[in-house]
């Protein structure tokens, strides 16, 4: 996916105004974009509390060489192209407005290495204004480096607040989104202090890494809503992180709902999800509230969900449902002995199994083991058993760089199920 302007009349339809504040809103948005570019890795980095360095370093598919000068420029995006691409959002970015915003008031650099390409493309941006570009040696993936932010807006610089104020502000966020993202992994350091490392893992042990054990775990699903829930009773005050369609959100009609049906000493983390249509965050300009098509009936159904009242609730002792959950992905099949067909989120993937087993024997192995790796992985024409598919997809997420083969062929490519729904005339 290429990076293209957004013409003024999709521009006009989207949330305006400040996207940046503090140095956590400049991290919540660097980190977006490295999950939105199928990170498995995610490195961040401060100084200062992030008011004199904010680092962000991922393992995802890279920017395109010929994009990376377009990438902060207004409305620049590769994640939608016109207006009805807003209601059916699987991305976090769709504005084309965090880069721009964030090079206008600080020092920037990002550096960028795409999958498909031998070296990385650097540039260097002060208050907007591009300084440099220049080639880069580096693995595949991107890293943005911001410096001083607000050096050119000193009346803003004076509303941050101190560093530890500020280095805590970002740890609380990364740890929302290492909810929201158990697969990925996570690390910060603040003044070259470990403050937070997570290995990639399944949800349940990302819920239980971050908030202890201890939980009951409610699944539900109704109608058009699926819920996971990790509930801890009798806290000493009670939290709410909220994730819908993996986007931790504020939104005070639910939280005040919640309240009241789990109890006010009550921890939970609450993961709901809809078909994108049915939800809008194109509310707010940082896309932190949530607005539902119909919230009367889903806070209804999250309630029977969560009561446990009806039929198909499904209090999960037993881990039923986990093994197709662990990866992220369930295994649809194999076809022709050669692709292994996955479905994750709202796509599905297909992956070369002799391509995928050889990035895993190669990363095993270590730098120029190319021949070996190719040699000894599992080839086309095997037929795989479910446990082996899974297996596979398992140790991909592991992968530090899950997009390519050492040769350069990618490993798998994906269709949105959007597409195969709208092809069969069918909403999705
Ligand atoms: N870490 C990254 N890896 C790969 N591509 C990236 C990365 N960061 C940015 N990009 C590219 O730069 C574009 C602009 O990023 P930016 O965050 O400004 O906008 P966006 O994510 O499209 O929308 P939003 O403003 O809502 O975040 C993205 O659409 C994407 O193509
Ligand atoms: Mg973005």
């Amino acid at each position: 996916m290429f990076v293209k302007i957004l013409p003024p009349q999709v521009r006009s339809r989207i949330a305006a105004g400040e996207v940046i504040g503090y140095p956590a809103d400049v991290v919540k948005e660097l980190v977006e974009n490295s999950l939105d570019a199928g990170a498995t890795r995610i490195e961040v980095e401060v100084s200062g509390g992030g008011k004199r360095l904010i680092l962000v370093r991922d393992n995802g598919t890279g920017i395109h060489p010929e994009d990376v000068e377009k990438v902060i420029l207004e409305g620049a995006t590769s994640k939608i192209e016109s207006e009805s691409d807003l209601l059916n959002l699987t991305s976090y970015g769709f504005r084309g407005e965090a880069l721009y915003s964030i090079s206008s008031v600080s020092r920037l650099r990002i550096r960028s290495r795409y999958y498909q390409e031998k070296e990385g493309r650097q540039i260097e941006v002060e208050g907007g204004r591009l300084l440099s570009v220049r080639r880069a040696g580096m693995p595949v993936g991107t890293e943005v480096e911001v410096r001083d932010l607000f050096y050119n807006l000193p009346v803003r610089r004076k509303f941050l607040r101190r560093e530890d104020t500020e280095r805590n502000r970002i740890r609380d966020l990364l740890r929302a989104y290492a909810l929201a993202c158990p697969g990925v992994s996570f690390s910060f350091f603040s003044s070259g202090r470990e403050i937070l490392s997570l290995t990639g893992a399944q949800e349940e042990e990302r819920v239980a890494q971050l908030l202890g054990e201890g939980y009951e775990r409610i699944v539900g699903e109704r109608d058009l809503l699926r819920v996971r829930a990790y509930v801890f009773r009798n806290a000493r005050q009670g939290v709410f992180y909220i994730f819908v369609n993996r986007r931790p959100v504020r939104n005070r009609n639910l939280k005040e709902f919640l309240r009241k049906v789990l109890g006010y000493r009550t921890v939970a983390v609450l993961f709901l999800e809809l078909p994108p249509y049915a939800v809008d965050f194109n509310v707010h300009p940082t896309k932190r509230e949530v607005r539902f098509l119909k919230e009367k009936r889903v806070l209804s159904l999250l309630r029977e969900i969560l009561k446990g009242s009806g039929g198909d609730l499904d209090i999960d002792f037993l881990s039923q449902e986990a093994p197709t959950y662990r990866t992220g992905f369930r295994v649809v099949g194999q076809i022709e002995e050669t692709i292994i067909v996955a479905q994750r989120g709202d796509y599905l993937y297909f992956f070369d199994q002799h391509l995928l087993a050889e990035r895993i024997r190669y990363e095993e192995l270590g730098e120029g083991s190319e021949d070996v790796a190719c040699r000894t992985a599992l080839r086309a024409g095997e037929p795989l058993d479910r446990e082996r598919m899974e297996e596979l997809l398992r140790r991909w997420g592991d992968l530090e760089n899950p997009h390519v083969c050492p040769h350069g062929r990618p490993l798998y490519y994906r269709i949105p199920l959007k597409e195969i729904y709208e092809r069969l005339g069918r909403n999705f």
